[in-house]
């Protein structure tokens, strides 16, 4: 079997890529990846070994004919990892998350389509399905109702997805997952920010109150739950992917510094993110009820083995802790 991955020079889609060449001896995985800030081929240094399983091709989901060539190959099926990720960059400038994150997947839909791949996965998110108050959860069937312009181009792309589905009866499935934590995420999210700027005494900026709450899961967790969907999951379905760990992001902050030895007075809270969803939490029954997935990580090994992995691969975030980053950084954090 030969897989389309895109996007998987990033933190979820590089996992995915080591997780499934180490599980399948079979399988061989094309990684079409743009490299943009976000994406970083030592991800994947140790799949270098599987030279004759790996193929890397440098390019963007928006070029139609790169794509259209890459799918002509027939690979099994088509995972698209492919995004602009992060929250606050959309809130900053949302024309590239209208691109990449729409614009991309109807391009991908598209070869999809024409070369009659026989399987698309579009990896979405819970964020699409908007905030939530203090109780109950998500599930599929819970509108959609974004609230950040990153989760609003996730949301189309699911929405042209499903009309992909209907309409043209293209086999396709989404999947929606909280948040992940583990090695090679990059450090403008919560967790690895948190950590990197703890081992080098700098501050910790906690938005609002630090009382909004996000639902964790280990990346291995959510790659284990695509490779079942992919092998397992009916087309046309939508399956919620979440470990049903929830923090306040203050909990979070306060346990890296522990784990850590740093001082609270580490943390500076600082001006709200615009629009900041209070509370996620998901509700995959319907994953393990159906196809039988599990998370096997617990949340203390999980983050004790992802504190560890920072502190250990201190080369790994300093060399993307510098240029683009650090100027991203001064005119997101330096106002607030
Ligand atoms: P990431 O930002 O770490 O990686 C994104 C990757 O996509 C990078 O390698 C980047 O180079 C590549 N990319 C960006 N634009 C591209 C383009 N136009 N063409 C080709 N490649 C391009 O993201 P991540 O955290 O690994 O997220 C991966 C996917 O999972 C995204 O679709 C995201 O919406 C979804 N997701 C993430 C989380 C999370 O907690 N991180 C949770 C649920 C869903
Ligand atoms: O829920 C899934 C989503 O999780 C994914 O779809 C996104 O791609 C991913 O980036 C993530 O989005 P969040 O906005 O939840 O993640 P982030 O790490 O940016 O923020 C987590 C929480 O921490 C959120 O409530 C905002 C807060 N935060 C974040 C940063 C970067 C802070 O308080 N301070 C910070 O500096």
């Amino acid at each position: 079997m030969k897989l389309l991955v895109t996007g998987g020079c990033g933190f979820i889609g590089s996992n995915f890529i080591i997780y499934m060449l180490n599980s399948y001896p079979d399988l061989s995985i094309i990684n079409l990846d743009a490299l943009t800030y976000a994406g970083n081929l030592e991800n994947l240094k140790d799949v270098e070994q599987y030279s004759g399983r790996y193929r890397f091709v440098k390019g963007d989901i928006n070029d139609r004919e790169l794509v259209r060539f890459l799918t002509s190959e027939k690979p099994g099926a088509v995972i698209n990892f492919a995004a602009e990720s992060h929250v606050d960059r959309s809130i900053m400038d949302s024309s590239v998350f209208v691109k990449t994150n729409v614009l991309g997947t109807q391009v991908l839909l598209d070869a999809c389509r024409e070369y009659g791949i026989e399987r698309f996965v579009q990896i979405s998110t819970d964020e699409i399905y908007g905030s939530l108050g203090a109780e109950g959860a998500f599930t599929e069937q819970h509108h959609i109702a974004p609230n950040s312009p990153y989760a609003a181009s996730k949301a189309a792309a699911d929405l042209l997805v499903r009309s992909y589905h209907k309409t043209f009866g293209m086999n396709a499935i989404i999947t929606r997952c909280s948040n992940n934590y583990g090695p090679f995420q990059f450090p403008e999210k919560l967790i690895p920010l948190m950590i990197t700027n703890a081992l080098h005494n700098k501050d910790l900026p906690v938005y609002g109150d630090g009382m909004n709450v996000r639902d964790w899961i280990h990346v291995m967790d959510h790659c284990r739950a695509i490779d079942i969907v992919l092998r397992k999951g009916n087309s046309g379905e939508v399956y919620n992917i979440g470990a049903g760990k929830e923090f306040q992001n203050i909990e979070i902050v306060k346990l890296i510094l522990l784990r850590l030895g740093k001082p609270e007075s580490l943390i500076r809270f600082v001006e709200d993110r615009p629009g900041h969803d209070k509370r996620y939490a998901m509700d995959a029954s319907k994953l393990k009820a159906e196809l039988g997935w599990e998370p096997v990580m617990s949340f203390e090994d999980g983050m004790n083995e992802t504190i560890s992995w920072y502190m250990d691969h201190e080369s790994w975030w300093q060399r993307i802790k510098t240029g683009e980053y650090q100027a991203y950084y001064q005119e997101w954090y330096g106002s607030r």
